[in-house]
Parts: structure tokens; sequence; C-alpha cells
């Protein structure tokens, strides 16, 4: 019956010694801990130092979650009664389910990771949480016990894919098992206590179709979008944070080729079944063994892959990707972070100076100008909604300056009464080089998309 307790006499001994990083963090954590103390949260933290206690950590593996539920839901109750708590029925059940939440999963965050309409989970210190929820950031009445508390999930957090975060290694990239892309940073260089930085990975990828249904994208642009994919134009997605990159690169291909993808940490979402995905990694403790996203790009090359897709270009590799796109691998696409098409090819350009390559100026834009075909630039509003604000297209070079024209853009012309921003897509008028190309891929787009006086409302 009771195959979770340990046998009597042998409490404590799983209880692992704090290290250096969590000692000295328990002070700070202590002291700031008596500002918003809440009873639900010391106890549920309580009852979950107490099961680790009594509990034999190596049975729950073999056991389900309704299994561990009733036999930690017991213990509970006995704590409870111990301690005299007196909680009604639907207390002791929130209750048993925190602290389950604890046990097997990463606490006070688990109601956040379980709730679809939250996007970014924003951990500052642990009495300080935000969220995102459609497009602007609450903040949310979760909360850690303290310091300690929350540094115990980041741990277990970064532990799961191998990594560690310590003093010695304040920062640091992961992945939840659901795929969400995490960034924590510690003290000291967390200034007031640990930071958590979860971007959630939608349980439903957002797909071309679901962008124009939300107005991200007008219907007929998404139709552009799809020709210039089909005919294998080589791509730069710019934006912002958080302004929707990834998610319009996931969203852009649907077909049956074979794609290799290179990213920092895994969090695109292919429709597609012929992927292979490629992930970079830091070095280790001695500084051995990264592999960076430059060296994954060249090895791509040797995957016989259709198209290559690097998650976003922050370095040299914007260098080899640029190569990889000049070299016949067309149909391949990156993002980077940029507030407008000109800015983002000034990013690549200093980029290929990152890639310890010499080059003169006008060399890299050369490389530039004959890699890649269209720049699409999307952008976090400021009503918080996402949407494409221009698609551009490279037409070559005059003297040492990149051309560029732009085809579609949004125009903003003002603002509602609740916040809302108000505006249309539009036509520049401008016929792009595109077509040809999309033509001959069997494309056919009506050339009055493209008149001045189109409008997408
Ligand atoms: N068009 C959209 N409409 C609504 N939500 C969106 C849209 N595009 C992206 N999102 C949501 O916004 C969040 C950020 O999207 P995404 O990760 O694609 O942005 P990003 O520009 O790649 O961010 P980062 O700069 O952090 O890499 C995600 O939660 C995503 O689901
Ligand atoms: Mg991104």
């Amino acid at each position: 019956m009771w195959q979770i307790r340990k046998p009597q006499g042998h409490a404590n001994e799983e209880r692992p010694t704090p290290s250096l990083a969590e000692r000295q963090l328990m002070s700070v954590g202590d002291a700031g801990a008596f500002a918003k103390r809440d009873v639900h949260t010391d106890l549920k933290v309580e009852l979950h130092q107490r099961l680790l206690d009594l509990i034999n950590l190596s049975a729950l593996d073999s056991m389900s979650r309704e299994q561990i539920k009733d036999e930690v839901g017991e213990i509970v109750e006995e704590e409870l009664a111990k301690q005299n708590h007196a909680l009604n029925l639907a207390e002791r059940r929130r209750l048993v389910d925190d602290v389950l939440d604890e046990l097997l999963g990463l606490g006070p965050l688990e109601p956040l990771l379980k709730d679809a309409t939250i996007t970014d989970i924003l951990v500052n210190g642990h009495d300080n949480v935000f969220v995102e929820r459609f497009g602007s950031l609450e903040q949310s009445p979760v909360r850690f016990k303290d310091e300690r508390h929350l540094l115990r999930i980041i741990q277990k957090i970064v532990s799961a894919v191998g990594r560690r975060v310590d003093e010695s290694s304040p920062m640091v990239d992961a992945r939840l098992a659901d795929g969400s892309r995490v960034n924590a940073v510690v003290p000291p260089l967390a200034i007031d206590g640990s930071l958590l930085s979860i971007r959630k990975f939608a349980k439903v990828p957002i797909s071309m179709a679901r962008l124009v249904e939300i107005g991200s994208i007008p219907e007929p642009v998404s139709e552009v979008l799809r020709a210039i994919v089909a005919s294998r134009r080589n791509v730069l997605i710019s934006g912002g944070t958080g302004s929707g990159k990834t998610t319009l690169l996931s969203a852009f291909i649907d077909n049956r080729e074979r794609i290799v993808t290179i990213e920092d940490s895994a969090e695109l979402q292919l429709q597609q079944e012929h992927v292979a995905r490629l992930e970079t990694r830091p070095a280790n403790i001695e500084g051995r063994g990264e592999i960076t996203q430059r060296e994954l790009v060249k090895n791509a090359l040797r995957m016989r892959p259709d198209r290559i897709i690097v998650g976003e270009v922050r370095a040299g590799e914007a260098f080899d990707m640029l190569q990889a796109m000049n070299t016949g691998h067309d149909g391949s696409m990156t993002t980077v972070h940029a507030n407008t098409a000109r800015d983002a090819l000034s990013r690549v350009e200093q980029m290929i100076g990152m890639s310890g390559i010499d080059m003169p100026a006008r060399s890299s834009r050369a490389q530039i100008a004959s890699a890649i075909n269209v720049v699409v630039q999307v952008a976090r509003l400021s009503d918080g909604r996402r949407r494409l604000v221009s698609l551009a297209e490279l037409t070559g070079m005059e003297g040492d300056v990149i051309t560029m024209q732009e085809i579609f853009r949004f125009r903003q012309t003002g603002i509602s009464a609740d916040g809302g921003v108000i505006g249309r897509f539009e036509a520049t008028g401008i016929r792009p080089r595109f077509l040809e190309q999309a033509v001959a891929y069997g494309q056919t787009l009506s050339s009055d998309l493209f008149r001045p006086e189109t409008r997408f409302e």
C-alpha cells in the first residue's frame, strides 16, 4: 500500500545538501521573504520539503500521477492534522495538486504552463511574475516562496537538459520537455533575484492560414509569400524581439522537401515530415566541446538539404548562410533581429564582419545582394498585435549600396479609442522581379495584386 513512503528512520537521507550558490541565495531569499508571505505558498513548500523527507523518490517513476496523488493526499492530510491547519475540501484539493506540482513538475510555474492563453512567462525574482496573454503583459499572482525556491525550480529545468546554473555559469538557455524556450540568469548577474524567461511552445503551431485569420497577414499577401517559397527565393525575416519572426518562419514552408534546420535553441515548428533538426551546444565546464551555428551550417551543406533554415543569425554564421544561399541552396531562410528591412541588411553586414573573414564592405554587400531576395519585416505594434509590416525585394547594387524596393507595406492611420492600431496593407505599385521566377515555377499571381491602388483591409 505505502509504495512511496520510506522505511522509518531514514528520513532526511535524500535531502540534498545546498550548493554554495543556494546557500548564498538562501540568505538573500530569507531576507526578502518577509514581503508577501502567502500562507498557501508557505504551506505547500513546507509540505513538499516534508514529503521529500518522507518518501522514496525512486518509487515515483513507476507510479501514475493518480496513484501518487492518492498517497500524497494521505500524507498531506496527516501533516495538516499534525499542524492543526483547518482547510476545507476545495483548499485541500488545491494544496494536494500544488504539492504534486512541486514534487513532479515545476511548482508554481505549472498552472502558467498549462494555461494555453499564456505565451510568455517572465519571472523577475521570486515574488514578481508577469505573463503575456493576447499580446499584452500582465502581472500574475503566482509567487515562489523565496529565492531559494525559485532557484530550485530553475535548477530542475536546466538539469533536465544537462546544463547547470551557478555563480560560475550564471546565464543559461534551456528547453522544457514540451519544447518551450527558457533563459535563466541568477545572481550575481541578476541583481534583484533570479530572472527566468519562458517563451511557451504553442501547442498548436500558428499556421499561415491562422496568421491570415487573425489579421497578421492579408490573404493575398500570404499567397505571395507562398509563391516566394515555392519559387525558392532566399528570405530574410526581420523583426524586433518577440515580434513573431520564428512563428512566421515556421508557417512559411509546407511542402515535401528535405529541410535542415539550425538553431541555438530548437523552437521551430515546421509542418512537414522531412526535417533534420540541428541544435548548437555550449562549452562544457572545462570550456570545451562548443559547437556553433557556423559549424552546423557548414555541416548542413553535407547533408543534402533542399533548404537550409537558420533559426536566427546572430554572428559569423551569417557569412556561411549567405555562402550556402549563393551556392545553390536557394530557398533558404533565416531571421534577424532588426527594426526595418534596411537595418536587417546592415545587421547581416556586421555579422559577416564577425565571421573573422576580412572582406571589404562592398564585397560583403555584394554577397548579401546576390544571396538574399526578399526581406519580410514583422512587428509587434502598440496594441500588442503582431503583423507583417513590409515586404521588400533586393534588386542588386548601385555603387556601394544595396538596392531594395518595397512591394507591400502596412500603413498605420490612427489609434482607436481602445488603443487598437488602425491601418491597412497596401501595394506600393512596384511589380516585383520575383514574379518572373514565380511564373517559371508554375506559380500564378494576379498582377492586380501589385497595382498602386490595391488595398487590403
Ligand atoms: N501573428 C501573431 N499573432 C499572434 N501571436 C503571435 C504571432 N506571431 C507570433 N505570435 C506569438 O508571439 C510570441 C513570439 O513569437 P516568436 O517566437 O515567433 O517571436 P520572435 O520574433 O521569433 O521572438 P524572439 O525575438 O524572442 O526570437 C509567441 O508566443 C508566438 O506564439
Ligand atoms: Mg525567434
